[in-house]
């Protein structure tokens, strides 16, 4: 199990039983993602934790493949398979740092809450370019807490809180930062909202029809 698993699984069980923390802003978040689906689509989701959100969009896809890197979150999602009566999400462990798909396999991808805790975010949306079809779309939610100038009282916190295995390595960023590394990657910007004028960048990339 890679390291930065350790985190996530000791945490698993108690994520699963968190309430969403804005669920109006969720609700939002779930349809705007559905104006990009068909039934035809074929949908990755990386770093999707209990797997709550690909069980709410199984109905509106073809297929979700759903990876985590931390086995618990995983083994909690497939628990809620077969209650939730769903047959088209696979859910499986992989390192989004590493995971490699077949190229223009997808037609669109989810990362929610995950972008900043990538060791090398630019590197896992390239891949995630490459494994979207032409006009494919990257959907993100992300926390840049470069938005809020208070954030920065915490900084001399983060790196001891990961060296005492209490908080995992966050990226800090401000939304416009987040946004032009994705367009840098490639991938035009759709949809560009930050619920409540917050932290929360929640943005639809598109890759070109003629990458
Ligand atoms: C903040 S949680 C978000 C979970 C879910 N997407 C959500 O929105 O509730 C971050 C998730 O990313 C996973 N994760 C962290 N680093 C990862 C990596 N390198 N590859 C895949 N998953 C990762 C964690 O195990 C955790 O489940």
């Amino acid at each position: 199990m890679p390291d930065k698993a350790k985190f996530w699984d000791k945490i698993a069980e108690k994520y699963s039983k968190q309430p969403i923390a804005n669920q109006k802003a969720y609700e939002i978040k779930l349809d705007l993602t559905r104006e990009y689906f068909t039934p035809d689509s074929k949908v990755l989701e990386f770093g999707c934790g209990t797997g709550s959100t690909a069980i709410l969009h199984a109905p509106f896809v073809k297929h979700i493949d759903a990876l985590d890197v931390s086995p618990e979150m995983i083994r909690i999602a497939r628990d809620k398979i077969a209650p939730a009566e769903v047959t088209n999400v696979a859910f499986s462990v992989a390192d989004m740092d590493s995971f490699q798909a077949q190229p223009g396999s997808y037609d669109a991808a989810l990362g929610l809450n995950i972008l900043h805790l990538l060791d090398n975010r630019m590197a896992a949306m390239g891949r995630v370019y490459e494994a979207l079809k032409p006009g494919g779309y990257f959907i993100s939610s992300t926390a840049c807490i470069r938005e809020k100038w208070y954030m920065r009282l915490l900084d001399p916190m983060f790196p001891l809180m990961n060296m005492f295995g209490q908080w995992p390595r966050v990226s800090r960023m401000t939304a416009k930062q987040l946004q032009a590394d994705i367009e840098s990657i490639g991938f035009k910007t759709v949809h560009y909202w930050q619920p409540g004028g917050g932290m929360v960048l929640f943005m639809v990339g598109q890759k070109p029809e003629q990458a």
